[in-house]
């Protein structure tokens, strides 16, 4: 959740590590901090804006440095709970991201050998422990090694004391940490954002790895290990592409980039003419998915909502029993898995711990564990036995667009994977490659639409609620048009299937509380037209979002946005769109802040 970031190396640290947590801010920015050598540490709640102005022109020579964004775990989101924290005599530096489970009990036992607490955060017991272990013997990674065979609980760490001013300590638990690897100059952070300008060579740490690392070197090594080889890699993100590229937001831009994001999916994965999709990472385990009678999708927010997608998908095409839960429930209800249960999770950051830790019990429990991720190199890519990127670049706007619509054409490719190894006949495969082959284009003609979208939201710019509705397909549309709307609007929105308005929920309309109505051209059209018609006939309004040529539905619903016309299974990807503009625009309407929603942040990894 919180954003690490740190330097050593040849240069002035400070502007370094400063427009390094600027990049960082999306993972988390209630506050902010920042310890180098000769400078000490400033702290402050807020964002980097406010750091950089305490900072002010004193910024010091300093040619290493850590620095810390904060999204509260434990304690307030205040100057003194802010990172780095330090031991009794300030020597020692430490910045966490992650949770320590057992922090009261050592902190409990170092109060009663004389420690002196500052802040209310589990963070800071680990630069008491390391002062005693460095009273026992003065040797600083011995010390951090100490340490972490006492923690438990989840942490990416940057650690540095006063004594070796240029070594950074840095250990992964949990919590994702990437090492930079420059000339004369080495980095540090939770992920490659603020290191690509410097260097594209970067080394992922594993849990358990603990890396000592200096201007001109750096050794990983285990709590048992003092050595073990941990290879770089080349990646191919630019800065350029993780930033807002002249759009106002970074939503916005996302939502703009969703047809080459599309593109990029398939590139290279499907073969024309036979209907067969080709996934490069699957291949190891083509085998063993054959022999697969249960498929488990899990996921959180919008990404278990793509998972709804894929279940109509893989079901419909692949030909597999599927189910979809949500990853923070399902280790709580012991699932009972068997070895030809496969259980794939769906995850943009890759580092959602909620997902990872249903992953690990599906692992435990002997199932093949798959993923559909985009964040390369993350904790649940590497943990995965196979799966497919998204290879949709950084997503920066807390709300996913781009990623949750390449999500879905992931699925429908693992869909068309799967059913052509079963008994999805050619011409069928051939068919739905085709159509996901114009979504690109498609997707272009829904966004030049985005001033009809706004002029709607402007109609219901005071509506204090709205219902989502759809059938089939369009069920999951509903309820992630309803999650998009309400996390960027902060206005009240419900996802229902169109079915059940009269179960319960048409109790709620009247001339106040419209609907958006997801009703394509699809094989549940006249149904659907019939709940919107129980909506309008107790004076509901209803914007309703169907297919270019449908022109009965202007007759019913009050509003009509259109998405032009693809293949059933298909819609909800044009149909998302749609409803990711209108989040948009009516959030935008009320001046709020769509990249950073209050109380959220993008990568969610505490459970
Ligand atoms: O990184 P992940 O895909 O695992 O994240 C899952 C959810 O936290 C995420 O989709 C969240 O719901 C978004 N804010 C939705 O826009």
């Amino acid at each position: 959740m919180c954003g690490i970031f740190a330097y050593t190396g040849d240069k002035k640290a400070a502007p370094i590590l400063l427009e390094g947590l600027s990049l960082l801010e999306y993972r988390g920015y209630d506050s902010a901090g920042i310890y180098m050598p000769d400078f000490g540490v400033v702290k402050t709640p807020g964002a980097v804006a406010e750091l950089t102005k305490r900072i002010g022109d004193t910024a010091s020579d300093a040619q290493s440095g850590i620095a810390h964004l904060r999204w509260a775990t434990h304690g307030e989101p205040n100057e003194v709970n802010a990172h780095p924290h330090a031991d009794c005599n300030n020597t020692v530096f430490v910045i966490h991201n992650g949770i320590i489970e057992n922090f009261r009990e050592l902190r409990e036992s170092l109060e009663k050998r004389g420690h002196k607490f500052v802040s209310e955060t589990d963070t800071e017991a680990i630069s008491h422990l390391i002062e005693e272990f460095l009273k026992k013997d003065n040797d600083f990674e011995e010390a951090v090694i100490g340490t972490l065979q006492l923690l438990r609980g989840t942490y990416g760490l940057l650690i540095t004391s006063t004594k070796h001013p240029n070594t950074i300590i840095t250990a992964r638990m949990g919590s994702p940490v990437v090492i930079g690897l420059g000339e004369g100059e080495n980095f540090i952070a939770s992920d490659p954002t603020p290191i690509l300008k410097h260097t594209k060579k970067m080394v992922f740490l594993s849990d358990g790895d603990v890396a000592i690392v200096t201007p001109t070197s750096h050794r990983v090594r285990t709590l048992t290990e003092r050595e073990i080889a941990r290879p770089s890699e080349t990646i191919e993100w630019d800065v350029a592409e993780a930033s807002r590229g002249g759009y106002e937001h970074f939503m916005m831009k996302e939502i703009m980039e969703t047809p080459e994001v599309i593109e990029n999916a398939l590139r290279g994965r499907l073969i024309p003419g036979e209907g067969l999709a080709k996934l490069g990472g699957l291949e190891s385990v083509k085998e063993r998915l054959k022999s697969i009678d249960r498929l488990i999708i899990v996921g959180c927010g919008s990404a278990y909502y793509s998972g709804l997608v894929g279940e109509y998908l893989i079901e419909g095409f692949g030909g597999i029993p599927v189910e979809v839960e949500l990853a923070s429930e399902f280790r709580y209800r012991k699932p009972i898995i068997s070895p030809n249960t496969a259980v794939l999770a769906v995850s943009q950051s890759g580092e959602t711990l909620d997902t990872l830790e249903a992953l690990r019990e599906a692992k435990r429990q002997g199932a093949l564990i798959l993923g559909v991720v985009n964040a390369v190199g993350s904790t649940i890519a590497r943990e995965t036995e196979a799966g497919v990127y998204n290879h949709a670049g950084p997503e920066i706007g807390v709300a996913s667009t781009k990623a949750m619509i390449s999500q879905i054409v992931v699925l429908s490719l693992i869909a068309l994977f799967l059913g052509r190894d079963r008994n999805l006949s050619e011409k069928t495969g051939v068919e739905f490659s085709d159509a996901l082959r114009s979504l690109p284009e498609l997707v272009s003609k829904v966004l030049t639409t985005t001033d009809a979208i706004k002029a709607v939201t402007e109609k219901y710019k005071n509506a204090r609620d709205f219902l989502y509705i759809g059938r089939k397909f369009s069920f999951p549309v509903a309820l992630e048009g309803a999650l998009k709307l309400k996390e960027v609007s902060y206005v009240h929105a419900e996802g229902y299937g169109a079915g059940e308005m009269k179960h319960g929920p048409l109790a709620m309309i009247d001339e106040h509380f419209p609907t958006l109505a997801i009703v394509p051209n699809d094989s549940v059209y006249e149904k659907t037209i019939s709940n919107i018609i129980e909506i309008t006939t107790r004076k509901g309004p209803v914007i309703a979002i169907a297919t270019e040529g449908d022109t009965e539905i202007t007759k019913i619903a009050n509003d009509v946005l259109y998405i032009p016309k693809t293949h059933e299974a298909l819609t909800p990807i044009l149909s998302i769109v749609v409803l990711q503009l209108f989040a948009y625009h009516f959030a935008t309407e009320k001046g709020l802040n769509v990249d950073r929603p209050r109380n959220l942040a993008k990568s969610v990894t505490v459970e």
